[in-house]
């Protein structure tokens, strides 16, 4: 009721009376009451006159459905969104609601901030309050499990994307990171419960550093992070972006799951590398291989040459690579 409360005062541009509203939602005044005030300890700016109404002055900046639906333009990715105030990680969240098999294929988990946000190999993902997108997709692709790294790579392309749309200049460092300035602006942390043919549900986890302030960023990842105001130098509208970013991602995933077509995302992937042609250090099983970077293969597998000339093919839950001009 709140929602559609809400709605209406969003269609409204002028005063909507209580007696309007009542007859249109079929709920008594003293509700409609008690839901406005709730609605302002949102931190919506809602007048009241009397004989006149109410009327939507401001809303808050938060990433609710109601918020970013405006800039929604999916079908089924983040048509569905859990919207919590604080959580410990969305990831976890997300394995959570997935358990229940009826769970719809693209429901988003989105938090305002993460207490223990999760990053990639046990890493620790910092998220403070109302500053980035912390958010995970739940999944439930008809594919092999052995296909579903290439998911990353989407989430990777549809962030890059987006971030351009702001006029920044960014890359990808594979398989999961978006660079500003050889800096680390978002991170992807993609997790999957299968079976050995089939997937059960795939958790993609998108961290994007969004508002926050240099000065707001942890003094250990001072040098290797930064944020979007940081780089564009103006406040950045969290809900614009992560409907882009959905918007993106539904139209590449949607390709991948139902014509098996990936071209476009490896292009994109390809020709936004920071590490293509690059000299790099493949990290693997405690071991540090010189190598240089030289393809992204159909399945978004990294194609590196050793020093003996020998080309391998590497999965990217199995290495951690690190350039040596630029941040690990
Ligand atoms: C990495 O670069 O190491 C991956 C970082 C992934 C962070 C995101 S934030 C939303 C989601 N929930 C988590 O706990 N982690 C991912």
């Amino acid at each position: 009721m709140k929602n559609s409360i809400l709605n209406l005062l969003k269609r409204e541009e002028d005063f909507i009376s209580g007696q309007k509203i009542s007859e249109m939602l079929g709920v008594s005044r003293t509700a409609i009451w008690k839901h406005i005030n709730s609605l302002r300890n949102e931190g919506y700016d809602i007048q009241s006159v009397s004989n006149k109404g109410y009327k939507l002055i401001t809303s808050p900046d938060i990433l609710t459905l109601s918020e970013i639906r405006p800039y929604l333009k999916t079908a089924y990715i983040g048509r569905n969104i859990v919207h919590l105030d604080t959580v410990d990680s969305t990831n976890t969240k997300a394995k959570e609601i997935a358990q229940d098999i009826n769970i719809q294929d693209g429901t988003v988990i989105i938090s305002e901030e993460q207490k223990m946000g999760k990053g990639r190999l046990g890493r620790a993902w910092v998220s403070p309050k109302h500053k980035g997108i912390w958010m995970s997709l739940i999944l439930k692709p008809d594919i092999a499990p052995s296909d579903a790294a290439i998911v990353t790579q989407i989430g990777a392309a549809a962030v890059y994307e987006a971030i351009k749309d702001l006029g920044v200049e960014a890359y990808i460092k594979w398989p999961n990171d978006i660079v500003i300035n050889k800096k680390k602006v978002c991170g992807i942390l993609t997790e999957m419960n299968a079976e050995l043919s089939r997937i059960n549900y795939i958790i993609v986890g998108i961290g994007i550093n969004v508002n926050l302030e240099k000065e707001e960023i942890a003094e250990e990842i001072k040098n290797v992070a930064t944020s979007l105001k940081i780089e564009a130098k103006k406040h950045v509208a969290r809900k614009e972006v992560i409907a882009t970013v959905l918007n993106n991602f539904e139209k590449y995933y949607e390709k991948f799951v139902q014509e098996n077509d990936i071209k476009q995302v490896i292009d994109l992937c390809k020709q936004a590398s920071i590490v293509l042609g690059k000299q790099i250090s493949i990290i693997s099983k405690g071991k540090e291989i010189p190598a240089k970077a030289i393809d992204l293969n159909h399945k978004g597998e990294l194609v590196v040459e050793y020093e003996d000339g020998k080309k391998e093919s590497v999965l990217s839950g199995e290495v951690s690579i690190r350039g040596f001009n630029w941040y690990a």
